[in-house]
């Protein structure tokens, strides 16, 4: 199985837990999931993510394909310029399967994800005299963030390069917005997010497919395992460990639990982990509802958040992310004298030490009142990233509308942004 689901570790405190009934949650688990189904949530007409992957068009990952291989050949660097859900998807999948040291194939960066002066000026110090190609990505095009970085990003090429126009790459609304307008006016080469897809759940549009596929992974193998992850789905009864996931923590939200830690053992996990955390932030906090999601890595951050975990104010359930494993990276070799004390691990591989952490964690946790279920990934390539993509999107849409929210739409982003315009004075 690509994903496997564990839930011991949650199982006396949902037992004890004065909440609904299981078979309760179960049953609203499945209404939730055959809403989903059948188009039958609030915002229907969002469900774009969903109905993309049962009538893939091939065609647009083709074309994907090659405009990606032609950045791999004349860039040294490819500038992806978004944020939020333009953003979080493309580095996520990047992080978790381009290795981390020594990859061939242009460096990949991000601009117009925060408002910070010197990362902005750095940068285009940095870009300076080399190749580069930059990806705009802005669905509504008119997000403060991505479109300053944008214009800075924008004078930088006009005034290094000839074919400035031809390396700039828009994908905006297809009709509306004034990054779609302006990409028209200059002829910029185009890629559309569809209409029916909100921004988190836009990974496996062009928005997330173009800079993952100029990072060198293979964009079909990926999209692919989302096609196999939602035709599982389709087929799901409340077995499935998404609506598993789905119900447990409806249950743990009804008991009053606020905080949900996704802890990922790997750190190639971390970029799905921040992905996660506005998938199911943006979806589900609002009207006074919804987990607070915290992605944590381990075992770097028991050295620092984890006593409160283990000890601190007991309103947190866990998730942890973990891969399969145990045989791999590097083995401990014996040392004569055995001076730092370490021969006990002679022979054992680096991953079974990281398995062992984690399962002394799970347990530890679950003691100390913070009940917990594990996701584990058979194996980290593009086919398993692509089913676990699309196991949150599903999960996070039947939750949402268990909880009774809108999970597709995102009001309170606006209220920062009113307060911050006025202040800026935009007319
Ligand atoms: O999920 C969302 O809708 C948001 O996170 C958006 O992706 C984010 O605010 C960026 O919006 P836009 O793509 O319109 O610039």
């Amino acid at each position: 199985m690509p994903l496997t689901f564990d839930r011991h570790h949650a199982a006396d405190a949902l037992a004890s837990l004065d909440g609904p009934a299981r078979d309760t949650t179960e049953a609203l688990a499945l209404d939730a999931h055959r809403r989903v189904l059948s188009g039958e949530t609030r915002s229907p007409e969002m469900l774009g993510w969903r109905d993309m992957l049962l009538t893939p068009d091939d065609a647009l990952l083709e074309r994907i394909a090659a405009d990606a291989a032609e950045i791999r050949e004349r860039a040294d660097v490819l500038l992806c310029i978004g944020i939020g859900g333009s953003y979080l998807g493309a580095e996520a999948v990047m992080q978790a399967l381009v290795p981390p040291f020594g990859s061939d194939g242009p460096e990949i960066l991000f601009a117009g994800n925060h408002l910070g002066p010197d990362y902005h000026e750095r940068l285009f110090e940095y870009l300076d005299g080399k190749s580069v190609y930059v990806n705009v990505i802005s669905k509504s095009g008119t997000t403060l963030e991505p479109a300053l970085a944008f214009r800075l990003a924008r004078r930088f090429l006009e005034e290094r390069f000839d074919d400035a126009d031809r390396r700039i790459i828009a994908t905006t609304d297809a009709e509306r917005g004034a990054l779609h307008d302006f990409a028209v006016e200059k002829g910029y080469r185009r890629y559309v997010v569809p209409n029916d897809v909100g921004g988190r759940f836009s990974v496996l549009t062009p928005v997330g497919l173009l800079p993952i596929a100029a990072a060198g992974i293979d964009i079909r193998t990926l999209f692919y395992g989302a096609v196999a992850e939602a035709r599982d789905l389709t087929d799901a009864d409340a077995s499935h460990p998404a609506l598993q996931y789905a119900a447990d923590r409806y249950t743990f939200h009804e008991a009053g639990y606020a905080t949900e830690v996704l802890a990922v053992m790997d750190p190639r996990l971390k970029g799905l982990g921040a992905w996660w955390q506005q998938l199911f932030g943006e979806s589900e906090g609002k009207e006074g509802k919804g987990l607070f999601p915290v992605v944590l890595q381990y075992t770097t951050d028991l050295h620092s958040v984890g006593q409160y975990v283990q000890q601190g104010k007991r309103l947190l359930v866990e998730t942890f992310l973990r891969l399969d494993d145990a045989d791999a990276g590097l083995t401990v070799q014996d040392e004569p004298g055995d001076p730092d004390g370490l021969n006990y691990l002679a022979g054992v591989p680096m991953g079974s030490v990281n398995e062992k952490a984690y399962q002394g964690t799970a347990e530890a946790h679950a003691e100390g009142g913070v009940p917990n279920w594990t996701l584990t990934l058979s194996r980290l390539d593009a086919e398993t990233v692509g089913r676990l993509l699309y196991f949150y999107e599903h999960a996070v849409a039947v939750s949402g509308t268990m909880l009774g929210v809108d999970p597709f739409d995102q009001p309170g982003v606006e209220t920062y942004k009113q307060k911050m315009f006025s202040l800026l004075g935009k007319p």
